[in-house]
């Protein structure tokens, strides 16, 4: 399952001319460029100690688990939907994505599995492992979400369902990471996040609302769900899908966490396949989106979070015959638990949501990277 072989050619032209694609977008482009060399560096080592992982007993077993689990939940997800047509099994086909990140707009690279393919092709996450070692987690991030396994709410979160489940293996370990609080957020079908309050993007209900945002925790192979849709695009950036783990961080009893608890272990941007990204806002209401659409080739971030050490694409399959019927996705992510990015300029908090609503977070501008005002990061 942790397969490190990978080769994504993410050439230096490519960096390049993304810097000059957006120049709206204030990227300093020795920034990018010292971010990505550090970037190498860190992957490097932590390439290293995975290489230990690969044969390890206790990593093919929790693969063997997981296998099993993802099967599963697929099944009870039908079950509990209605859903009788068969599940058009569809995987990424690596090297196809391979070729579509140099910049080649391919779109046939799907794989159409029958129902005779094996549990262990379909639901294996090889392509899907190890190591972002934390890609900005822009100026969205908001602070007191609550824990919650389905994120959708009553108002603004219409779209395609997304079963997302993210595991997540240590690299020191090979072993899965227990017990992290793990925040996704993430913008509606219209490519609008809750919980800010920003031109351009500004939330119904500005920094009060929470749709779309939620908290889990890791079980003992390391695994959390979240009920979610597939996110919409907006200005500036390819179609994303944020994660933050935090370890050590205690829950308090109305399901938040407590401020200033915990080290932040890891933050990356989960990226969507092209072609599903187009047969998702084919739909409504992804299709009264107005703003914009980047692609994963054009985004500044995406180039940064997959280099040859990381695939930052989900695998997913449709869990019927349409997309009305969902998908279930899932990635692995290799993290260093002993690792704090609190200090990182990476981590930046937007803004906190508490008991009498939420509150811009107005110490923000000195967390560096991520942050409103000045940043390019979003
Ligand atoms: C696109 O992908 C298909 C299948 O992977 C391949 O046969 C075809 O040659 C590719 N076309 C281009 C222009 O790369
Ligand atoms: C993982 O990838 C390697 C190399 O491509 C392959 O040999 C192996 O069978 C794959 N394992 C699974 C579970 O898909
Ligand atoms: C997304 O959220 C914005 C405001 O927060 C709202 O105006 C818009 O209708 C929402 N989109 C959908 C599809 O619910
Ligand atoms: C933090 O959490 C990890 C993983 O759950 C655990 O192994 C470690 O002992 C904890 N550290 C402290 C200081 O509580
Ligand atoms: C994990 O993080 C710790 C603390 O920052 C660091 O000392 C160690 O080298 C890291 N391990 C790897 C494999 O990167
Ligand atoms: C949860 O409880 C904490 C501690 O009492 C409080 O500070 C916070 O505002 C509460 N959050 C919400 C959303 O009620």
């Amino acid at each position: 399952m942790i397969h490190l072989s990978k080769t994504l050619a993410v050439a230096a032209a490519c960096l390049t001319g993304l810097v000059v694609a957006h120049p709206g977008e204030k990227v300093d482009s020795h920034i990018v460029k010292r971010e990505i060399d550090a970037r190498e560096a860190i992957a490097a080592a932590a390439k290293r100690s995975l290489g230990a992982c690969e044969s390890s007993v206790l990593a093919r077993e929790l693969n063997t688990r997981s296998v099993a689990r993802r099967s599963r939940t697929v099944n009870q997800l039908r079950d509990k939907r209605g859903i009788n047509t068969s599940p058009q099994k569809w995987r990424r086909d690596l090297a196809a994505l391979e070729v579509w990140e140099a910049i080649d707009h391919n779109e046939t690279g799907i794989l159409d599995y029958s129902s005779a393919t094996p549990e262990s092709t379909i639901f294996s996450a090889n392509t899907s492992c190890i190591l972002a070692p934390t890609v900005t987690d822009g100026p969205y991030y908001v602070w007191g979400e609550v824990v919650r396994q389905n994120v959708k709410e009553a108002s603004y979160s219409d779209g395609v369902d997304v079963f997302l489940e993210v595991q997540y293996i240590d690299i020191n370990t090979c072993g899965p990471v227990q017990g992290a609080l793990v925040d996704i957020w993430q913008a509606n079908a219209t490519g609008v996040y809750s919980g800010i309050s920003e031109s351009g993007n500004y939330a119904a209900d500005g920094w009060d609302s929470t749709y779309l945002r939620g908290i889990q925790q890791t079980d003992d192979d390391g695994v959390v769900e979240f009920e979610t849709i597939f996110p919409g695009h907006y200005d500036g950036r390819a179609t994303h899908t944020h994660l933050l783990t935090h370890l050590n961080a205690t829950i308090l009893s109305n399901q938040t966490l407590e401020i200033g608890t915990g080290s932040v272990t890891h933050i990356g941007q989960l990226f969507w396949n092209e072609v599903l990204r187009s047969a998702v806002e084919d739909t409504y209401p992804y299709n009264t989106n107005t703003q914009s659409i980047t692609s994963n080739a054009d985004d500044m971030w995406s180039v940064v979070q997959a280099d040859s050490a990381y695939d930052p694409f989900p695998e997913y399959i449709y869990l019927g015959g349409d997309l009305d019927d969902g998908l279930f996705a899932w990635i692995q992510i290799g993290i260093n638990a002993t690792a704090d990015y609190t200090d990182n300029s990476y981590y930046s908090i937007a803004a906190y949501i508490e008991a009498d609503g939420g509150h811009e977070n107005t110490d923000s501008s000195s967390e560096g990277g991520g942050s409103p005002g000045g940043a390019p990061n979003k």
